[in-house]
């Protein structure tokens, strides 16, 4: 898996055509792209229509978080429209995992869940009534993830030496918080550089700002690519 990472870039803009552009702009060598809440309430599925057409795999993000049947109906959705890859939030429970999971097996989609937010630290968790560190909960969430038959998680750059020791190869790891050596981090706190983060074992890197606010974003997505790969 390690040879095969590749990048993801998060299309977080309002518009089509302002999505349009950018993806024209980076050219082939950049073949996923990140869906999010932002485009996909003003856009909907015509993003992702948008996005096939022009050759490219779909990582939908919206982070499915309800009871199992709604979740479950939610990635057949998902997968209707075409896209490649979608999440859900792990704290949804067992029977809402196994529900997501039957679905994205019966569909071919591929369905990953969403850990703690790594906006949450231990107070914030605190408040909702978890006691755990955020490590110790991520672990818990990822675990329930795994059982329940999903392909992977989203996980911090930093967590992914742990989470390859638990569960192997066999489980996509898709990960931002990525910045290249010498980039601005902007509101990221945690980063890894391209290089780092498929060294440790990341299958996707999510990867935004350093690519889409670039002057010359495919020659930003060439250079990440070229780091990845030395
Ligand atoms: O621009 P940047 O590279 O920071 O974009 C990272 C993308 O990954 C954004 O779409 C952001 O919402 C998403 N993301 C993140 N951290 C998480 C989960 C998702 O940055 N823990």
């Amino acid at each position: 898996m390690r040879n095969a990472a590749e990048i993801a870039v998060a299309l977080d803009v309002d518009t089509l055509p302002e999505a349009f552009d950018l993806v024209r702009r980076i050219g082939p060598s950049v073949t996923w792209y990140k869906v999010g809440k932002q485009l996909f309430t003003q856009h909907g599925p015509e993003t992702v229509r948008m996005l096939k057409a022009e050759g490219k795999k779909v990582f939908l993000d919206l982070k499915y978080h309800d009871i199992p049947n709604t979740v479950g109906q939610a990635v057949r959705a998902a997968a209707a429209i075409g896209a490649d890859l979608t999440n859900v939030h792990a704290f949804g429970g067992p029977e809402m995992l196994a529900a997501a999971a039957k679905a994205a097996t019966e569909t071919g989609i591929k369905a990953i869940a969403v850990t703690v937010l790594t906006s949450m630290d231990a107070a914030q968790l605190q408040a909702v009534g978890v006691n755990a560190t955020p490590a110790e909960q991520v672990l818990r969430l990822a675990r329930l993830t795994k059982t329940a038959g999903m392909h992977g998680i989203v996980c911090s750059a930093l967590e992914i030496g742990l989470m390859r020791g638990e569960f192997g190869r066999d489980f996509l790891l898709v990960v931002p918080g990525i910045r290249p050596a010498g980039s601005d981090k902007g509101d990221q706190k945690r980063v890894m550089t391209p290089r780092d983060a498929v060294r440790a074992g990341a299958n996707i890197l999510v990867i935004g700002r350093p690519i889409t606010g670039a002057a010359d974003p495919a020659k930003a997505a060439a250079d990440i690519l070229a780091d990845m790969r030395n």
